[in-house]
């Protein structure tokens, strides 16, 4: 079945309730980011649902925990961006995605019970938890992550156009790197139930509809001048650079992720219209807790870099801005410079 356009898309789905609170804080941050001529970097992560009631008690979801999106927004301050890390709610988050279910708790102790307790750090815990701590102190510190999240596709959507709006004062010091798991269907509203569905009246058949691409006029419209890197995953692998590359052609955007389901924490390949390059991690690597992103992330960085040098679509910075920005963030200890 044909989708119907973006803008059809928006006319029928409502913003999200906490919409207005949300793009005020976007704005504040592009805002306040822009003066110092910082680059911003918007990570979408997790998947999005498809509720199938109004009142939604079931939905269609999908596999992404925010892996991908989490640690790449932790690089991303390594290297001296602000970040937007728009993320689905519970999903993996920046920082806390290191301690995940009990790993946490396992670090501590606890000293004495009653009015006197105390909790400390296990002393072989100081120095997996001190890294990680001070670089998130830092970028706190700094102001340098906003987080926002959404649930649904229709959250989903509402808040990317709203940080793009926000992010297209940076021109070419925006960089999106679309990571989110989006659903490409959904049940258009009008025929979405408003309360849960009841077992008495039989199996539902659920038609589901084609989502419009938010990505031509994301491109197009939205941010015209940043650097947009989208990704693309499949389960075939002979599908996977074609897709990529006809995915390119189409948006005319710079770069796209390809991944595969089965290995996409060990092999990505980066599609740019003018080349390819394939990053995998070694068993050693993979042994050793590094984490693909950080490669990923170095090289857009890098490519992003360069764009800018080049006159990233004919947008220079302010004079004397990048300095500025330099002198502001070091004050506030940013971007940190801890090892990993
Ligand atoms: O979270 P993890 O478990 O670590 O997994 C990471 C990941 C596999 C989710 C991530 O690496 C990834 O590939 N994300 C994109 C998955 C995806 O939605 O692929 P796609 O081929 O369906 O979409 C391609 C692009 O179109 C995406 O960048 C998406 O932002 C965009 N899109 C999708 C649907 C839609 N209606 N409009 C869009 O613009």
């Amino acid at each position: 079945m044909a989708s119907g356009s973006w803008e059809e898309f928006f006319a029928v789905h409502l913003p999200p309730t906490d919409f207005e609170d949300n793009r005020t804080l976007l704005k504040e941050f592009c805002e306040r980011h822009d003066k110092y001529g910082n680059k911003i970097v918007l990570v979408t992560s997790g998947g999005t649902t498809v509720p199938l009631e109004h009142n939604t008690v079931r939905f269609v979801d999908n596999f992404s925990a925010g892996t991908r999106g989490s640690a790449s927004a932790e690089y991303f301050l390594e290297h001296g961006y602000a970040v937007i890390f728009m993320h689905r709610q519970k999903s993996l988050e920046p920082f806390t995605r290191h301690f995940s279910g009990q790993k946490l708790l396992d670090m501590l102790e606890i000293q004495e019970r009653g009015p006197n307790t105390t909790i400390t750090v296990r002393p072989d815990s100081v120095d997996v938890l001190a890294p990680v701590l001070v670089r998130y102190k830092a970028a706190l510190a700094a102001g340098a992550v906003l987080q926002v999240a959404f649930t649904s596709v229709s959250e989903y959507f509402w808040l990317l156009r709203a940080a793009c709006e926000c992010l297209a004062r940076l021109g070419p010091r925006a960089l999106l790197y679309l990571a989110a798991a989006v659903s490409d269907f959904y049940i258009p509203k009008d025929r979405v139930p408003t309360h849960k569905m009841q077992s008495e009246s039989g199996a539902p058949v659920i038609q589901l509809q084609l989502v419009p691409k938010m990505l031509a006029p994301l491109v197009n419209l939205w941010v015209p001048a940043a650097y947009v890197v989208s990704f693309k995953l499949e389960t075939d692998e002979s599908l996977l650079i074609p897709k990529a590359r006809a995915a390119l052609e189409k948006y005319k955007h710079k770069m796209v992720v390809a991944n595969m389901l089965q290995s996409r924490h060990h092999r990505v390949i980066l599609v740019s219209p003018e080349a390819s390059q394939e990053i995998v991690l070694t068993r050693e690597d993979i042994h050793a807790g590094v984490d693909i992103e950080s490669a990923i992330v170095s090289e857009i960085v890098r490519l992003h870099a360069e764009h800018l040098a080049g006159g990233g679509a004919g947008a220079a910075l302010p004079a004397g801005a990048g300095a500025a920005a330099a002198a502001a963030a070091a004050a506030a200890g940013w971007p940190p410079r801890s090892p990993r």
